[in-house]
């Protein structure tokens, strides 16, 4: 098991926004997070990276115990990032945005190296992008960059936080398509989504998150058969 957190809950102030959340990743495969807005997903993500702190709960990472970890540490050991908000600078290029992530640190842990280009096979477009301001891009290429970015690290865990939102039907298709590449590449992904259809194209199994509870959990066929669920999920 590559990711495993148990009983996590996290408070803001008196808001108990995490209700005893256990889920597992395994190596060689997608999960979705799956929920409305508002629902849990971003902060089960950022508990895992430790921007935000559990109240109680574990998370190992590779059988370690990374619960009280700092971030970097975390990263250093295989997690990588593309938040929500995708984090472009305006006043830095493409290339100079996916190199930010490896600026922190000078190799993994495990001596793997980083690669910049490893977006490319997702992201062709991004090729012809490489030298734009980050200011001028689109809603959509910040999501490629955000993206990209996260893979220059060579992740064994890709935590993705809905970078399908603003793509268009035919990059995300090919978006699908390529996570499926590099899953077999060896790399996991736990990927927020509020989409069904989209987590369906992609993801082995999902979690479905409501008012801060893991509520169901299975494959999309199951969770798309599961009558209890149609209401949350919209259908
Ligand atoms: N730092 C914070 N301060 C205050 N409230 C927070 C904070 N982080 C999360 N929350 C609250 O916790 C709940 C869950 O938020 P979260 O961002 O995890 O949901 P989400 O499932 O990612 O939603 P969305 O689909 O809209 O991104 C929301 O009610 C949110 O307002
Ligand atoms: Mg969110």
């Amino acid at each position: 098991m590559l990711l495993s957190i148990k009983d996590l809950d996290f408070f803001v102030r008196k808001s108990h926004i995490l209700r005893s959340v256990s889920l597992e990743v395994n190596e060689k495969e997608i999960v979705g997070l799956l929920g409305r807005n508002g629902a849990g997903k971003s902060s089960i993500i950022k508990c895992i990276l430790g921007l935000y702190t559990p109240e109680s709960g574990s998370i190992l990472l590779k059988k370690e115990d990374i619960t009280s970890w700092t971030t970097r540490r975390r990263v250093l050991s295989g997690l990588a990032y593309a938040p929500e908000d995708a984090r472009v600078f305006p006043d830095l290029s493409v290339k100079e945005n996916v190199k930010l992530s490896t600026w922190i640190i000078e190799k993994r842990q495990d001596g793997e190296t980083f690669d910049l280009e490893l977006g490319f096979e997702i992201f062709p477009k991004l090729k012809g992008l490489w030298e734009r301001k980050g200011g001028n891009l689109s809603g959509g290429e910040k999501k490629m960059v955000s993206v990209t970015r996260a893979l220059a690290l060579k992740p064994d865990l890709l935590l993705l936080d809905e970078s399908f939102e603003g793509l268009s039907p035919l990059v995300v298709r090919h978006f699908s398509n390529a996570m499926g590449r590099i899953r077999d590449m060896g790399i996991s992904i736990l990927l927020a989504e509020s989409n069904l259809a989209n987590t369906a194209r992609v993801a082995n199994r999902a979690y479905v998150i409501e008012r801060g509870e893991a509520i169901f959990q299975g494959t999309p066929e199951e969770i798309e058969k599961e009558e209890s669920l149609s209401l949350i999920l919209g259908r």
